[in-house]
């Protein structure tokens, strides 16, 4: 029988059924429209934005989505309107908040540490709320644009508090050594310096100490240190309106017993009391935890079959659909969405991508299968298609929204043409 799984959307209604999503079949989802297929639920996405929002409903606060988890224009816009503002990192992120909901621009804070005076002079017309700083450079840079312009900038320097987080190298960037913010101890003369530029406003101070960052407490660290440079700062003249604690909260990529509401709770406790001195506002850019459970990528099982000992399951999404793994040696739970009888054994399962860091798990115990059968790779919603590229010349592929009983395609799949329109011979 199959299992619920936990703190996802996906289920077996019944033993022997396939994986639903919602009240949506995954396989009448893949025989409509194909696979490789993204498939992400409405509801959980709804629900995970609200656990923030309920966390935080005792201050002041704007949940600020991280696009680049997930930058689907309905997921935008769904999310918009509930509320959410967003954390961009670059002018098309903010193309795409516009397109998607652009009553939601002046919820929108704008970070990454290599901003073009393009990019600036965009997010400057459109009325964003905040810019978060990166260096000295950019924030004259930023000055400089805004006195053309003739709109003042609101602005946040990003920090960095120098707090260790465990995770994934390549996703950890709250240590002095990493490329990220301002070293914290250099930023109140900063901030004094620019209190005189009139067309800058000092909005906040912000940080990101990294992602997939599991537990609460490094997220409190952060806090600590950052109130205290709030709270200099407020004593030698520049008063600052708003905290932003960036996003990194840490889902379970492993099977049984996540509590997400738990987790969050546990989140806002940590900062909560590390920021009891701090009334202003409070800004939070989950990707992540909005996003990655709500998503499951369908695949289908093409070739079984054995080298020397070992059992390859060959699926037609590969690596260049879901990188995670072969990036970050990232681990996806991996279920056939229709079980068949016999003992789980151990496999790599693998795409048609040509190289051997094409794969999604190796030596998994996955229950039988055979050619034509449906895979689902879990936990694919955040940085799953988003970082998806048309490697090896293969078109990206589809994505559906599934809500209650209703699955409606948010992103066709893309053709050959797609891919070659914009080269010339
Ligand atoms: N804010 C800033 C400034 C960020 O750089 C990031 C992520 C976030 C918010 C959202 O972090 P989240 O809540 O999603 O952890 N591709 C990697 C993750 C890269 C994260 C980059 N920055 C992965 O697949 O694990």
């Amino acid at each position: 029988m199959g299992q619920p799984f936990f703190s996802r959307p996906f289920y077996r209604p019944r033993p022997g059924a396939p994986l639903y999503c919602g009240k949506v079949s995954l396989e009448a989802l893949a025989r409509r429209y194909g696979t490789p297929l993204y498939v992400y639920s409405a509801d959980q996405i709804r629900e995970r934005l609200a656990l923030f929002q309920a966390a935080f409903a005792g201050r002041e606060h704007l949940v600020c989505y991280a696009v680049k988890a997930n930058s689907a224009l309905a997921i935008l816009k769904l999310l918009a309107g509930r509320g959410a503002g967003f954390d961009i990192v670059s002018g098309g992120e903010l193309e795409r908040v516009l397109a998607a909901a652009p009553e939601a621009a002046g919820r929108v804070v704008f970070s990454g540490v290599g901003k073009t005076a393009a990019e600036i002079d965009l997010a400057l017309e459109a009325g964003i709320l905040a810019f978060n700083v990166e260096s000295e450079a950019e924030l004259h840079l930023l000055a400089e644009r805004a006195r053309k312009r003739k709109r003042r900038a609101r602005f946040a320097l990003r920090v960095n508090p120098d707090v260790f987080a465990d995770t994934h190298p390549y996703i950890s960037t709250g240590l002095r050594e990493h490329k990220f913010g301002i070293d914290i101890r250099q930023a109140p003369k900063i901030y004094k310096n620019m209190a005189r530029n009139r067309w800058l406003e000092a909005y906040g101070v912000s940080v990101h100490i990294g992602s997939q960052i599991r537990s609460a407490e490094p997220f409190g660290a952060a806090m600590e240190r950052v109130s205290r440079l709030v709270e200099q700062l407020a004593r030698e003249g520049v008063a600052l309106h708003a905290i932003d604690a960036g996003g990194g909260l840490g889902i379970d990529y492993h099977a049984a017993g996540f509590d997400a509401a738990a987790k969050v709770t546990e989140y806002a406790a940590a900062m909560a009391s590390a920021l009891a001195g701090f009334h202003g506002s409070l800004l939070i850019e989950p990707g992540r935890f909005v996003i990655a459970q709500a998503g499951a990528l369908v695949a289908r099982v093409l070739y079984v079959k054995r080298n020397g000992k070992k059992t390859f399951v060959i699926t037609d999404a590969a690596m260049n659909d879901l990188i995670r793994p072969a990036l970050y040696q990232a681990h996806h739970e991996i279920a056939p969405v229709r079980l068949r009888a016999g003992k789980p054994r151990p496999v790599d399962v693998v795409g048609p991508v040509c190289e051997s860091g094409d794969f999604f798990a190796r030596d998994r115990n996955l229950a039988p299968v055979q050619p034509g059968d449906l895979l689902v790779l879990l936990d694919a919603g955040a940085y799953g298609m988003a970082q998806s590229s048309n490697y090896n010349t293969r078109p990206r592929a589809a994505e559906v929204l599934v809500e209650g009983a209703r699955a409606r395609i948010i992103r066709r799949r893309e053709t050959i043409s797609d891919l070659l329109a914009p080269e010339s011979i």
